[in-house]
């Protein structure tokens, strides 16, 4: 059989030697399209999180912290919430966070639902009270027929809200990277530097930590393996939640996806330089020091990882009525 043709019957299979390959013996994979299931959901999720009015001060919205056109994150060490104050912890990016075992640099929530309650009523962050951000979407009638159209009943509640929000932030996927092109076959999607650099990644380690399709968000593992963190922040991780001594300093690894994107790292948000990022995990968690041209090409494998980012028209948001609490943007 010609090259031709045994090329052309492998693409009618749709799967080469090379791509079932790499899909089977990669610790990464590549991420899957979203395909949406509820389209009035997701517009109506889309719109609570770009709406201010869930904040006290009507200007803060999730898209504040989790800015979508900055790779779901704010690219600050830790975020500015109500009031200018700043907040305790780098804010993690949005995207893909859907494939986490739990939500939160600790996990103290467990699915998205869940999580989306805590920042309208922390009191650093949207500092609003639950009941007052329901009284404003129960002013504004057109948020009160899609929510009737949508949940069936008269009545806005908060499962609803978190629901819908929920449903939005599961579609904030990033297929297509560079690096799942590769991994599903082509060839020319890497150069041969970037191909070292995941290699590299592969052969001291890095993988432990850092795999599947998130390339991390899969577990809670202690910050400073080899030697300790150095770092001002008081957060101390996963100890939050269990109670439990070993957990201290334990921390959800974090998805990689993006990670161009979403500096500075670390959840205090200390080093703005993916190269020193990759440095520092080496060392601390690997007690590896690694060659300069080990670290360029590492973070060339990494920046292969920035896939498809969330297109879609920016959400037109019901106008207040008269009937809506007025926002409180200054504290005396
Ligand atoms: C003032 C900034 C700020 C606002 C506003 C904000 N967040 Fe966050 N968000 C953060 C920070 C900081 C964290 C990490 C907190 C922690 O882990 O303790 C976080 C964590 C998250 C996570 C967990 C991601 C992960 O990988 O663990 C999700 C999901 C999320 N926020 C969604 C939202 C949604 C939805 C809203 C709006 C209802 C919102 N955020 C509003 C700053 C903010
Ligand atoms: C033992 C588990 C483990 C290993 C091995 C590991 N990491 Fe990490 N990685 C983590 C944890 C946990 C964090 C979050 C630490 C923190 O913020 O305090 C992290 C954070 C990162 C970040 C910052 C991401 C962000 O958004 O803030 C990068 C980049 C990174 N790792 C790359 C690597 C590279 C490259 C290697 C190999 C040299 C590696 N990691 C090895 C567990 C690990």
């Amino acid at each position: 059989m010609n090259k031709t043709l045994l090329l052309g019957l492998v693409t009618l299979m749709n799967v080469s030697p090379v791509m079932a390959n790499r899909l089977a013996n990669e610790p990464i994979k590549p991420i899957q399209p979203f395909i949406i299931t509820e389209p009035d959901k997701v517009e109506l999720g889309k719109k609570l999180f770009f709406d201010p009015r869930l904040s006290r001060s009507g200007f803060i919205s999730c898209n504040s912290c989790h800015n979508l056109s900055m790779g779901g994150s704010d690219n600050l060490p830790t975020s500015i919430g109500h009031n200018w104050q700043q907040g305790p912890i780098n804010s993690p990016t949005v995207l893909n966070s859907s494939m986490n075992l739990a939500q939160f640099w600790d996990g103290r929530a467990a699915d998205l639902q869940e999580q989306a309650a805590g920042p309208i009523a922390n009191p650093m962050e949207m500092a609003f009270s639950h009941s007052l951000a329901i009284d404003v979407l129960r002013s504004i009638p057109q948020y009160v027929a899609e929510f009737n159209k949508i949940y069936g009943s008269d009545d806005i509640t908060l499962d609803q809200v978190t629901n819908a929000i929920a449903v939005f932030e599961e579609t904030l996927v990033t297929p297509n990277s560079r690096f799942d092109l590769w991994l599903n076959g082509n060839d020319n999607a890497l150069t041969d530097t970037e191909i070292a650099g995941y290699q590299k990644f592969k052969q001291i380690g890095c993988v432990a930590c850092h795999n599947g399709e998130a390339v991390g968000g899969s577990s809670f593992q202690r910050m400073g393996i080899m030697e300790p963190y150095q770092t001002d922040n008081p957060a101390e991780g996963r100890i939050a939640v269990t109670g439990k001594d070993a957990d201290r300093f334990s921390f959800k690894v974090p998805t990689l996806r993006n990670v161009e994107l979403t500096y500075p790292y670390f959840h205090d948000g200390a080093y703005w330089k993916l190269e020193d990022a990759v440095d520092v995990m080496a060392r601390l968690q690997l007690g590896q020091q690694l060659e300069e041209q080990d670290i360029k090409n590492i973070t060339a494998f990494l920046k292969t990882l920035t896939g498809d980012q969330p297109q879609f028209a920016i959400p037109q948001l019901p106008p207040s009525t008269p009937n809506t609490p007025i926002p409180v943007p200054f504290e005396n």
